[in-house]
């Protein structure tokens, strides 16, 4: 083979599949709460604040609309990878089976920024919740120890200090549940289920109260006109800027982040009783449940509060604390649910992201060491730790806009991708089985491209240049490392050994983070 030609090796499905032994145990309901629990988190309850003030005004509730539609046709794609190949690694996993192993690197490298620095972002937006809630019982922890000392600066790619120190309630988040994962916690379908309930219990009360309060003139203008900054001063599309019909698509790039998760349900294929009717029914349902509350809570937040006070680190919080009625009691009940619903999402990033490294160096694109399992908690604690030091790093030290914008381009990239792998394979293997087909593949695989494409374009020039840097740090990797010992090159790829099924079971949200 030609060096060109072994860039493309693509690894046989059947090498995929055989790691699936698991029991199909899940029905549409416990489907449909693993994707709510996974999804619902900082999106809703920070970002809706970030986005309203700096990007779409009240017009937030349409960005939600828009990032919902992408979702959903990406999550369709999803789910035809997810029932025909049903093994861990995700997108990495699929794109190996059909472009081949320099793309299969892409995008698992990509899928580090979907998992691993989105640990920070949540971590940062749980941050911002403690401090509310510790406010409301009179303690007050310094900006200085609980804000990043970095922010965006104004250059392509630059970053200036803020003059606080660490975020450190962030860090604190990130190296308890690093503890927990490592040590294997047990995270079951039904204590999800429980967060869930808590999660939207909260949003619901948000919803219920807060609609008695609003003030219908904080939706005017519903798209405020467009502000250029002084570096983008020239008309109406001008960027960067803020606000206008640009800025209801850069509020929908960055409130994407409130949808990532949803893979959960994909990846939880190989579980469902019938992944043919069950894949798309919950994927589509917790999208949808989504979506609504979303649109919901960010328009009874924008008539509470006018938007342009919604740039807090707990706006969901912040809007109940301007109703004296609501403020004591309401204010810290929305406060425990966040954190609730934060942790439980860090939890299940934590618990992804080290099973994708697994995955990669098992199939020697990554260090052993990746790969390694402890002897007496089983789990991939190498990969657990690095994991959690990275994530700590960010969340220390990031800012949350710089870390969701970060995540949202390595997932958009990923997707985009997926959308596009579902028409490849479906030409270049017609005879797989696919217990899931997508709908019109030709109409939802182009549109799902598409809306990838301009959500990517709608994300601030400064998150290009630092993917693009992510990118060549990874093909630096890929070729100093990877590619030399990539085990398909070297004709090693086997079917699952039983020592390694372990990494197809414990994708099993009610399993142990070990065998
Ligand atoms: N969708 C998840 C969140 O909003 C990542 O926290």
């Amino acid at each position: 083979m030609t060096f060109w030609e072994q860039l493309w090796t693509t690894k046989p499905t059947a090498a995929n599949a055989a790691d699936n032994e698991l029991r199909p145990a899940l029905g549409p309901w416990a489907l449909t709460a693993l994707g709510v629990g996974a999804i619902v988190g900082t999106g809703i309850f920070v970002l809706t604040g970030v986005a309203a003030a700096n990007n779409a005004g009240p017009a937030l509730a349409v960005s939600f609309v828009i990032a919902g539609f992408v979702c959903a046709m990406a999550a369709l794609c999803y789910a035809e990878f997810a029932a025909m190949i049903p093994v861990a690694g995700s997108a990495y996993s699929y794109s190996y089976a059909t472009l081949g192993e320099l793309i299969a690197w892409f995008i698992g490298w990509n899928l580090v920024l979907e998992y691993l620095v989105s640990i920070s972002a949540v971590a940062a937006g749980w941050s911002g919740y403690v401090v509310s809630l510790l406010k409301h019982i009179g303690l007050t922890i310094p900006d200085a120890f609980a804000k990043a000392p970095l922010a965006k600066g104004v250059g392509a790619v630059s970053v200036v200090a803020t003059g606080d120190i660490i975020n450190l309630p962030a860090i604190f988040i990130v190296l308890a549940i690093t503890a927990l994962c490592y040590v294997g916690i047990k995270h079951s379908s039904t204590v999800n289920i429980w967060i869930v309930i808590v999660k939207l219990t909260v949003i619901l009360l948000f919803i219920v109260f807060g609609l008695h309060y609003i003030v219908p003139e904080h939706w005017h203008p519903f798209v405020p006109n467009r502000i250029c900054s002084a570096a983008g001063a020239t008309g109406n599309m001008c960027r960067p800027g803020k606000y206008g019909w640009m800025g209801v698509f850069e509020g929908a790039a960055i409130i994407f982040f409130a949808y990532i998760g949803f893979d959960a349900v994909s990846t939880a294929a190989q579980e469902a009783k019938n992944p043919k009717r069950d894949m798309p029914i919950s994927i589509i349902a917790s999208l949808v449940i989504c979506t609504a509350l979303y649109i919901v809570v960010s328009l009874v937040l924008t008539g509470i509060v006018r938007y342009t006070r919604l740039n807090v680190p707990d706006p969901v919080a912040f809007g109940i604390e301007q109703v004296p009625t609501l403020r004591n009691w309401l204010a810290p009940l929305i406060d425990v649910g966040a954190l609730a619903g934060l942790s439980s999402v860090i939890l299940v990033v934590m618990i992804g992201q080290p099973r994708i490294f697994y995955v990669m160096s098992r199939d020697g694109l990554l260090p052993p060491a990746f790969g390694r399992v402890h002897p007496r908690f089983q789990t991939p604690h190498v990969a657990t730790v690095i994991t959690g030091i990275v994530a700590a790093i960010g969340a220390g030290l990031l800012p949350i806009d710089i870390l969701a914008e970060l995540t949202n381009i390595g997932t958009l990239l990923a997707f985009l991708v997926v959308c596009i792998a579902v028409q490849v394979l479906r030409h270049t293997h017609p005879e797989l089985s696919r217990p899931f087909r997508v709908p019109y593949p030709w109409i939802t695989c182009t549109i799902g491209a598409i809306g990838c494409v301009v959500l990517i374009l709608s994300l601030p020039h400064s998150t290009w240049w630092r993917a693009v840097i992510w990118t060549l740090i990874g093909l630096v990797i890929y070729f100093g490392y990877g590619f030399r010992h990539s085990r398909l090159r070297k004709g090693k790829v086997q079917l699952a050994r039983p020592a390694e099924r372990w990494k197809a079971k414990s994708t099993r949200p009610n399993d142990k983070t070990g065998p």
